[in-house]
């Protein structure tokens, strides 16, 4: 069984090349820039450690790894325009660098070119992997929506909020673990158990980010740290400053979500610790954690060839970046 590091090189290998022709340059030099600046690369390892764990890699693996790699750094270009975010991958964001209407049109064609390489796999997995891509990714715009939405609520739920970044994350990574199964060959059961593993392992994986978007290095995490809280993203952060915070902090915390003071970032991070959301972060991500864990367990093949998945998901629940 392969490593993370060695199913990433692998699909690096494929992917390492030019994905786009190179005229117009106006729009395709932007959409292979996102690609260029980096990334963890962790779905397509999805798609392979999945397969692997049910039998060796299908040649078609790196074509749906490709997509959905396609499809996530779409979905990023348009989350950054979205979100307003100056910083990507430590680089600048498609659309601060090309502008916006370039940066939507080298998303949309990024999207295209995520079904061409679906086009290219066996008829044998073609209608069930577009169905279960598909259905992520009209998932990940309903998340990206409601996220979107509850920037304008200030009385947003934790279940919403659950509910929220499972659709606009976790779903992709769940559905790459689950093409993956379809291409090693697993039965019904086993496809369930492992996008619930993914599933699971993805609401942590947001639950991470967004503690980073609040307290990460700016020097490793590659985005702009306290970007969530200009946004006012209802966060798992805020959501539960909001519920354990005396009466003094609600009201401050109310008056710094409702302008835009200079010092707002460093302010409301103060309240965030005083309300020790940090312990908070990781109790919420342990649970799910646990629970990702258990969904590995029902998974009908030998404990010794989950191994690198139980790996990925301690990797991915400490990474910096
Ligand atoms: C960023 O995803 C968007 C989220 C869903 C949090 P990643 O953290 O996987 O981003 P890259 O591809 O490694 O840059
Ligand atoms: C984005 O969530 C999820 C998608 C791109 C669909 P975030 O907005 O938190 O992702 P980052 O932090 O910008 O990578
Ligand atoms: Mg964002
Ligand atoms: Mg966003
Ligand atoms: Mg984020």
């Amino acid at each position: 069984m392969f490593s993370f590091t060695e199913l990433s090189s692998l699909f690096e290998q494929h992917f390492n090349k030019r994905q786009f022709p190179v005229s117009p340059a106006n729009l395709y030099d932007p959409a292979q820039y996102i690609l260029q600046i980096g990334g963890k690369r962790v779905r397509p390892v999805c798609v392979l450690m999945g397969n692997e764990l049910f039998g060796e890699i299908d040649p078609d693996a790196y074509h749906v790894a490709t997509a959905i790699e396609l499809f996530h750094n779409f979905s990023l270009i348009h989350d950054d325009i979205m979100d307003k975010a100056p910083l990507r991958r430590g680089m600048e964001t498609v659309h601060s660098k090309y502008g916006e209407s370039t940066a939507l049109l080298a998303g949309d064609v990024m999207m295209v070119q995520a079904y061409d390489n679906l086009n290219q796999i066996k008829p044998l997995h073609l209608q069930k992997i577009l169905f279960h891509f598909n259905k992520s990714a009209k998932e990940v715009c309903e998340g990206q929506q409601l996220d979107m939405d509850f920037e304008q609520r200030d009385n947003v739920t934790m279940e919403e909020y659950v509910n929220m970044i499972t659709l606009k994350t976790s779903v992709l990574l769940a559905g790459s673990m689950q093409v993956g199964a379809i291409l090693g060959g697993a039965g019904e059961g086993n496809q369930q158990h492992i996008y619930n593993f993914g599933k699971n392992l993805g609401i942590a994986f947001q639950v991470q980010d967004d503690y980073l978007d609040a307290f990460g290095d700016p020097e490793k995490f590659g985005k702009q740290v306290g970007g969530d809280i200009l946004s006012n993203k209802k966060t798992f952060l805020l959501i539960h400053a909001l519920d354990v915070a005396s009466a003094t902090q609600k009201e401050e915390l109310k008056n710094l979500l409702s302008g835009n003071a200079p010092d707002k970032v460093a302010s409301v991070l103060q309240i965030f610790r005083d309300c020790k959301v940090d312990e908070w972060a990781a109790e919420l991500k342990e649970k799910y954690f646990q629970e990702a864990l258990k969904n590995l367990e029902d998974i009908a093949v030998s404990s010794s060839r989950k191994n690198e998945l139980r790996k990925l998901a301690e990797y991915l629940l400490q990474r910096e970046s």
